[in-house]
């Protein structure tokens, strides 16, 4: 390749160069439009229809008429089993939680076409009612926290050898029936609910 010797061949090669430089940045910034709707396909998220949800999200895409702009795969655990299925939209890094096949639609419409967030479906942090998180590295050491208990509660609930009042003391809440409205939030049924699932009852 020839050295470029004086400044008049330097912008000789960039006039020469230019259309192909601007494909090029045509290409990244379209990449950067490019979404990626990540579904989660762990076990827990496939048991509540998330590869139906994953199917539903690229018909819609392609409803939508966006197939060259987003695409839906389906990827691993995410850790957060509890509130899946998950969807998690990228560059955006959007993290939406219980998402049903039926929410398909509302995610394409919503996020993809308008551009709006699909509040519903953000994750609400138990221990701060109506407090919803866009990205699930806005989750604080709070919400990791009540995450932990929550999931150590679901746990002791289950082998039934201590009393929801106990339970909620060891896990440093004022009162039972503030430990119970969390605990309820965070995984859609009361304790006494997750008792009688393992064939127990709750005797406070
Ligand atoms: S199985 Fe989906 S987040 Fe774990």
């Amino acid at each position: 390749m020839k050295k470029i010797a004086t400044y008049k061949e330097l912008t000789d090669a960039h006039a020469r160069l230019q259309p192909l430089m601007t494909l090029r940045q045509e290409a990244a910034r379209s990449d950067a439009e490019q979404r990626e709707l990540l579904v989660c396909g762990g076990t827990g998220c496939q048991s509540s229809r998330s590869l139906e949800l994953l199917e539903n999200l690229n018909k819609e895409i392609r409803a939508a008429g966006l197939e060259k702009k987003a695409v839906a795969h389906v990827t691993g655990c995410f850790g957060f089993c509890e509130k899946g299925p998950i969807v998690k939209v990228f560059p955006d890094d959007v993290f939406y939680v219980e998402v049903t096949p039926d929410d398909a639609k509302d995610i394409v419409q919503g996020h993809l076409v308008s551009n709006t967030l699909v509040e519903r479906l953000l994750y609400e942090n138990p221990a701060e009612p109506g407090h919803r998180l866009e990205k699930q590295s806005d989750m604080g050491f709070s919400d990791y926290v009540t995450m932990q208990k929550m999931k150590l509660a679901s746990r002791l609930l289950k082998e039934g050898s201590l009393k929801v009042y106990q339970i909620s003391e060891m896990l440093g809440f004022d009162s039972s029936y503030y430990f119970s409205t969390v605990y309820k939030k965070f995984t859609g049924m009361s304790p006494s609910e997750t008792i009688a699932l393992t064939g127990g009852h709750d005797e406070e």
